[in-house]
């Protein structure tokens, strides 16, 4: 007797299980009623009284051996993934997608580039990268001028036999392009990112973007100048804006103007962001210079143009009620989809 509880027990031992249908296997052979070890304790009657208590516990010990081995492998098979459940959860909500959106600086300079468009004028780039001729020379900057200053301009290389290169600090060398390229008569405008050396606050950027418009032709006058910012304020801004030519100097136009256009936040009443004034500046403007004219091999007894540039991020932190520019540069995913559709 005790050999075969020994037997048996090498037997169990030496079972392996791996899944569900050796589990059953075992629990057919071992530990069922009418198993292995349900055999031997019938057999237990058969033994010596004076032997039963010990044959007894060493019975009790294998059928405890096989219960074990069973509790392990079913806890064992139901940790790694039971085949016999489903594995997708249908009750699940679902997971939404993801959907980007136009970056509110590209929806206002979209919305420029359309009131221009309409009004004939076509887009021109040019390389953010550029010679200080097309900058500043041909655009009748004194050679002493300011703004060549390494305050405002990131120079990236100096005194090379082609020129300095910097990074544009404005549109106009795009303009300036293209009056070398085209013949008059020449309707353009000139998107594009611009970049200065100022101290980053709340209110500037050492990089931002600008919108430049040439126009050139036979017989342009400051009326026809007028008409067209009037124009595009009107559906920029709203029908009922006001403007305001403020005279004013750019080395590139003569004469040249700033233009004011009613607060649109206050209506013209005064109020925190046009700092009680009524007004907000929104771009410079004048008639192009003869000189620059004859830079770029345009006959200024011919031809006039005037020429217009304003910044479109200010307009973007003013429609949408945005106090801080940092923010339009800084990608940050929780401004950005505040702007989807
Ligand atoms: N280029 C000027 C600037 O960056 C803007 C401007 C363009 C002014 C055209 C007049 C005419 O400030």
């Amino acid at each position: 007797m005790e050999k075969s509880i020994l037997q048996l027990q090498q037997e169990i031992d030496g079972f392996e299980i791996l899944d569900a249908p050796q589990l059953e296997a075992f629990k057919l052979e071992f530990t069922v009623r009418k198993g292995k070890i349900a055999g031997l304790f019938a057999q237990l009657k058969t033994v010596d009284p004076a032997d039963r208590p010990r044959i007894g516990q060493l019975l009790n010990a294998l059928k405890l051996s096989g219960d074990t081995k069973v509790g392990e492998a079913e806890e064992r098979l139901a940790q790694s993934a039971p085949a016999s459940q489903p594995s997708i959860d249908l009750s699940l909500p679902g997971r939404r997608t993801f959907c980007g959106s136009e970056h509110p600086v590209q929806k206002v300079l979209g919305d420029m580039k359309r009131i221009f468009n309409a009004m004939g004028f076509s887009i021109a780039t040019g390389p953010e990268l550029e010679l200080d001729e097309y900058n500043f020379d041909l655009l009748n900057f004194p050679p002493n001028h300011p703004a060549r200053d390494m305050q405002d301009t990131f120079f990236i290389t100096r005194g090379q036999s082609e020129g300095d290169v910097l990074l544009r600090t404005h549109t106009s060398p795009v303009q300036v392009r293209v009056m070398l390229d085209q013949k008059p008569p020449i309707r353009v405008i000139c998107p594009g990112k611009v970049y200065r050396n100022e101290a980053i606050s709340a209110r500037s950027y050492c990089v931002f973007h600008q919108l430049e418009g040439l126009y050139i032709d036979k017989n342009v006058s400051f009326a026809d100048l007028k008409a067209t910012i009037y124009s595009f304020a009107r559906q920029m801004f709203g029908t009922d804006v006001k403007l305001r030519f403020r005279p004013s100097f750019f080395p590139f136009t003569e004469p040249s103007a700033e233009v004011d256009v009613t607060c649109y936040l206050c209506g013209g009443k005064g109020c925190r962001v046009c700092k009680k004034s009524g007004w907000l500046e929104i771009m410079g403007c004048g008639m192009v210079h003869p000189n620059v004219m004859r830079n770029c091999g345009i006959d200024p007894e011919e031809w006039t143009g005037y020429a217009f540039g304003m910044g479109v991020d200010r307009t973007t932190l003013l429609r949408y009620k945005i106090d801080d520019i940092r923010l339009l540069f800084e990608n940050d995913v929780r401004m950005l989809s505040q702007f989807s559709a």
